[in-house]
């Protein structure tokens, strides 16, 4: 297929990049990432979570974030929800996007949302229907689409039948999750040959995360495929609560400057998104786990 002109980024960093922290972290730091990244280009931030907060306290002010958040024209701030609970409160706050996460693994599964896949799938057809009741287009994750924190190895047909079961469901896109981070590219591009068997290249995203430090080069792989939506963090921040041990997704920073080197479209500034990346690791005194981001602002 080749690589596409065009990318999307998501930066999920106000979600992913800071569930997983133990001390608090101000409303008011959140507020002011999601404009930066907004300001720095970014089209489609991942805002908020609207999950249990005796699961994951730090997405507790999931409400307060969405709703004081300046709403920029053309800027999709979209957020977690994992039942018709969150997505009644999600929907009470003006959310215009939502998604939904499931798991390509019955271990994880059980572990991240307390049920089986196939409960999850039937909880998820009710979120589903009220979105589209309310207008609100619902994206659908897979995580541990390249092995799992409890099994191991995942089988590709697998990941292709959560995938399916979702976009069948009506999920406009699937976001497949490297939740740990062990995929390699071929693995990478095996998983992803299962998954368009059933659905279109473009209504795909890629999520990786960079535990063993190869999500570039696994993005570099499906980008040959044609993927044309990936997710990424500023600063790599971040990790999931239920995968001990997995890191942050791959920088925001480190994937648009891969795609300066392929001439692919992206609208990002990269200084700018640079400087957010130093500002919001600093202000949490966390390392900055972008290597461009390091050495743009602090060579
Ligand atoms: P449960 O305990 O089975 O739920 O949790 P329940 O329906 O039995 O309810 C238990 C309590 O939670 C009740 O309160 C509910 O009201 C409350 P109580 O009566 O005990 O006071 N509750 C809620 N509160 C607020 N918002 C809600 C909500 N739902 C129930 N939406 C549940 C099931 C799904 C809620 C729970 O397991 C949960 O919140 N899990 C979230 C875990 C999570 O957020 N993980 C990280 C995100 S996924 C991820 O990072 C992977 C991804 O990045 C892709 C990748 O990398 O692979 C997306
Ligand atoms: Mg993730």
């Amino acid at each position: 297929m080749g690589f596409p002109k065009q990318v999307r980024l998501v930066d999920v960093a106000p979600r992913d990049g800071l569930q997983n922290e133990p001390d608090a972290i101000a409303t008011d730091t959140k507020l002011e990432l999601i404009d930066r990244l907004a300001n720095a280009g970014l089209r489609h931030i991942e805002a908020a979570s609207f999950v249990s907060p005796k699961w994951v306290p730090q997405m507790a002010d999931h409400r307060e974030v969405m709703t004081r958040l300046q709403r920029r024209p053309g800027v999709t701030y979209s957020a977690l929800t994992p039942n018709l609970k969150g997505l009644e409160n999600a929907l009470e706050c003006g959310v215009e996007e939502v998604a939904v996460f499931g798991a390509a693994s019955e271990a994880f599964s059980q572990k991240n949302i307390n049920c089986s896949i196939n409960e999850s799938l039937q909880r998820f057809a009710p979120v589903l229907e009220r979105a589209r009741q309310a207008n609100v287009p619902v994206r659908g994750y897979v995580s541990c689409v390249l092995g799992c924190p409890y099994e191991g190895e995942i089988e590709p047909d697998q990941v292709a039948r959560v995938a399916r079961a979702l976009f069948d469901m009506g999920c406009f896109e699937v976001s497949l999750g490297d939740t740990i981070g062990t995929g390699t590219p071929l693995t990478a591009k095996h998983m992803l040959e299962a998954v368009t068997r059933d659905i279109p290249m473009d209504k795909l995203a890629a999520h990786f995360h960079d535990t063993y430090g190869q999500a570039i080069a696994n993005l570099y792989a499906v980008l040959e495929e044609g993927i044309s939506v990936i997710d990424s963090a500023v600063a790599g921040l971040g990790g999931c609560p239920y995968a001990k041990g997995a890191a942050g997704n791959v920088a925001s920073e480190d994937v648009v400057y891969l795609l300066n080197g392929l001439g692919t479209e992206h609208g990002i500034d990269l200084d700018t998104l640079a400087a957010t990346g130093d500002w919001i690791t600093r202000t949490i005194g966390r390392p900055n786990r972008s290597k461009v981001g390091v050495s743009i602002t602090r060579s």
